[in-house]
């Protein structure tokens, strides 16, 4: 089925370069129009312009599509909820979100300071929970949403001195969980992207030039036009680059019921039962554990 964005009205977030500029580009490519905002700054999150954005905007309408540019923070609250009214304004609703903007702070945890720890988790996390929840009742209301986060393996997984961003970006799988719930009776679904892609946020992390030079982010795009498509699932993540594309889950173990005498020593007796991941399951939700236990 062809994934088409006729009539809808897309707003990707830090989409003057990198990822976003590509995912505004194809929303556009693919019948949407776009608020494409970008705050223009350094990787580090200093300065800034709304150039960045304006200069995406000339690139869609030389496609032929429609766009308009704001060079808001999204870690700023008004910033945020001025990009969700500039796409009323201009467009009349808000159809799509794609939580893309970032920065990097990257040092060990003995050297990073709380401003580093702080500024991360304010454009990942807050940044998308602020443009989130300023789009979210508009959605909601129209009974009519697609919202896509923006995760990474190193939140996923871990990357030796990114603690900040990991932070920050696991949060945005614990945002999702929730939001995939409260939105779902409302045709709003929440979906996440892991990429992995040669943009200046990944240039000199030292990867081979043979390699850098197949992460293309247009690989990415694919996923996240899919994950934000009428199509698309709710709760699901997808690591995606170089033409991978791949599904991500928290699973739980099958455990085992100890009972109300346990002890640290039966911890340790049963500890091979507790951490044999062979017959692990998904939950839907935090509840569902609980049921798990108790039946
Ligand atoms: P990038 O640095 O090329 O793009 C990020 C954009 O966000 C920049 O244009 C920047 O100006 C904008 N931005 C930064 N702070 C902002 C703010 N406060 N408000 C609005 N815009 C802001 O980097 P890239 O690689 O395209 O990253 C896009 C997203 O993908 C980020 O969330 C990043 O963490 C994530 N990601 C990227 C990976 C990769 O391999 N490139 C891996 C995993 C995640």
């Amino acid at each position: 089925m062809a994934v088409s964005f006729e009539g809808k009205v897309a707003i990707v977030t830090g989409a003057g370069a990198g990822l976003g500029r590509c995912h505004a580009l194809e929303f556009a490519r693919r019948g949407a129009k776009v608020v494409v905002n970008d705050l223009g700054g350094s990787m580090d999150g200093s300065g800034g312009s709304s150039e960045a954005a304006q200069k995406v905007v000339r690139e869609i309408e030389a496609l032929g599509g429609q766009a308009i540019a704001n060079g808001a923070s999204v870690a700023d609250e008004a910033g945020a909820q001025s990009i969700v009214d500039d796409a009323i304004r201009a467009f009349g609703t808000v159809d799509i979100l794609v939580n893309n903007a970032g920065v990097l702070r990257d040092k060990s945890y003995r050297k990073l300071t709380l401003a580093d720890l702080r500024l991360v988790v304010d454009v990942h996390l807050l940044g998308s929970a602020y443009v989130t929840k300023a789009a979210w009742p508009i959605m909601l209301d129209k009974g009519y949403g697609r919202i896509v986060m923006t995760t990474s393996s190193s939140g996923l997984y871990g990357n030796f001195g990114q603690s900040n961003y990991g932070a920050a970006k696991l949060g945005l799988v614990g945002l999702m969980n929730t939001l995939k719930l409260e939105g779902s009776r409302n045709n709003v679904h929440v979906n996440t992207i892991a990429p992995i892609a040669a943009t200046r946020m990944t240039e000199g992390l030292g990867i081979p030039a043979a390699v850098f030079d197949r992460l293309k982010p247009e690989l990415v795009t694919p996923a996240v036009m899919f994950l934000a498509s009428e199509q698309a699932p709710t709760g699901t993540i997808i690591e995606a680059g170089a033409g991978y594309f791949a599904k991500v889950q928290i699973v739980e173990a099958k455990g085992v019921k100890l009972g109300d005498g346990a002890t640290a020593e039966q911890v340790e007796a049963h500890w091979e039962q507790i951490i044999d991941m062979s017959e692990a399951v998904p939950m839907s939700q935090g509840s569902d554990v609980t049921r798990k236990i108790f039946t």
